[in-house]
């Protein structure tokens, strides 16, 4: 039997209890109590239907792609896809547009290795900023120290906007590649990436964004952007672990050579030397996460299902909320304040650690992230060595928040 996956019918408008029922894990007791689950800026849950579109594919369509006549391997290879056609209609993508990856890293790093590499010259400068994650910098580090290239970041305001006249000022004719996070995964600011776009495009220069945080909380049209290359994973978009995509303009993919060799990229093979396969396929070595492609497809399904302008809106309404709860509580102080932001409550304490705060939270329930969220340098810029990362999905409500700045009074009367 190859049924139809059945696709979620959710009312509108914007139904949180309904949204609840959707995630069987926010029913799962922790520390013997109710989950407030705000860790969502590192992962998100999966709705019922992604896990049946997943198991779906499991019991009635698993086979390789691409190879194989047999019935299975058609169910297989038709699934697989159908799911480029959903994920590439997601972005406002042409399908051979969308490169499917491990996730957001790998997707970096294929720009990295695969388009700037070739490019690059000794003296030529990558265009970050200063409060982009990790796999937003080391990859293009990587690449840079090869050639005698160097990575250049601009600042960062006191509230955790980007300093865009600072930015501005330093793109330049070394500039061969502008990178930058569309929202901080750190302060939740939303970078004015279209204005970015703008002035790089103006001197010539390619843009990268990484939209792990962006896609599953505002809408992203990436010919709207006209960005060169978007990067983005299933798993914070309620898909599944392990899958993501890069977006980038046809004529970049084109002109880029195949980063991993193996099976299904190549289009003839011989000892003399080999000839590559069409986009996307051309950096698609191996067999594939199917059940990742059909999971994300299934993710992209139900977040469309609730409207990212309802989504957007519900979330930002908690964002206020959430911001009045912790400003006034004794001793908090948010880190990242930007005019323009996403659901990320960043902050620290005077009484205590974060890593003893996040302790805490976590016998009453509440599941936040800790640490320095994979952005050392913007640690640095603000002097602290890590925050407490309280971060909004699309199932958080202000019994969530409650929970959280409760546990939070405790911290203050357990350390003070
Ligand atoms: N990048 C993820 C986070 O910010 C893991 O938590």
């Amino acid at each position: 039997m190859n049924a139809a996956v059945p696709r979620p019918v959710i009312p509108l408008p914007f139904d949180l209890e309904r949204i609840r029922a959707d995630f069987p894990i926010l029913a799962e007791p922790v520390r013997g109590g109710r989950l407030a689950y705000l860790d969502n800026g590192a992962t998100t849950q999966k709705p019922e239907s992604v896990l049946r579109a997943m198991d779906h594919y499991y019991r009635h369509q698993n086979s390789n792609v691409h190879r194989a006549v047999h019935d299975l391997a058609e169910r297989a290879t038709t699934a697989y896809e159908a799911a480029r056609d959903r994920i590439a209609r997601f972005f406002g993508a042409a399908r051979e547009e969308i490169v499917f990856t491990r996730g957001t890293t790998e997707a970096i790093n294929l720009v990295a290795y695969s388009y700037l590499l070739p490019r690059l010259k000794a003296g030529d400068e990558i265009l970050v900023t200063g409060m982009e994650h990790h796999s937003n910098i080391v990859p293009w580090q990587l690449v840079a120290a090869q050639i005698g290239a160097r990575v250049v970041a601009a600042p960062v305001t006191d509230s955790g906007e980007l300093d865009f006249d600072a930015w501005r000022g330093m793109l330049n004719d070394r500039t061969r590649l502008v990178a930058v996070g569309h929202v901080s995964n750190t302060l939740g600011t939303i970078n004015p990436v279209e204005d970015m776009i703008r002035e790089a495009h103006a001197l010539g220069i390619p843009v990268l964004v990484d939209g792990a945080q962006a896609i599953a909380h505002l809408a992203v049209d990436v010919r709207a952007l006209d960005v060169d290359f978007y990067a983005s994973s299933a798993h914070k978009a309620y898909g599944p672990t392990g899958f993501g995509t890069l977006y980038a303009k046809r004529g970049h993919l084109e002109a880029m050579q195949p980063w991993h060799g193996g099976g299904d990229m190549i289009r003839t093979v011989s000892f003399e030397g080999s000839t590559w396969n069409d986009i996307p396929y051309k950096f698609e070595a191996g067999t594939p996460d199917m059940a990742g492609a059909i999971g994300f497809a299934a993710a992209l399904d139900y977040i469309e299902a609730q409207g990212l302008d309802a989504i957007a809106a519900h979330e930002h309404a908690l964002l206020e909320e959430g911001t009045a709860r912790l400003t006034a509580i004794p001793g908090l102080r948010l880190i990242g304040t930007a005019r323009r932001k996403g659901g990320i409550l960043s902050f620290v304490m005077d009484c205590a650690h974060p890593q003893d705060i996040g302790t805490i939270l976590d016998q009453s329930g509440v599941a936040v992230r800790t640490g320095h969220h994979c952005t050392m340098p913007l640690m640095q810029r603000f002097g602290i060595p890590a925050t407490v990362r309280a971060s909004l999905g699309i199932y958080n409500g202000s019994d969530d928040l409650a929970q959280l700045e409760a546990a939070l009074h405790k911290v203050n009367r357990l350390f003070t």
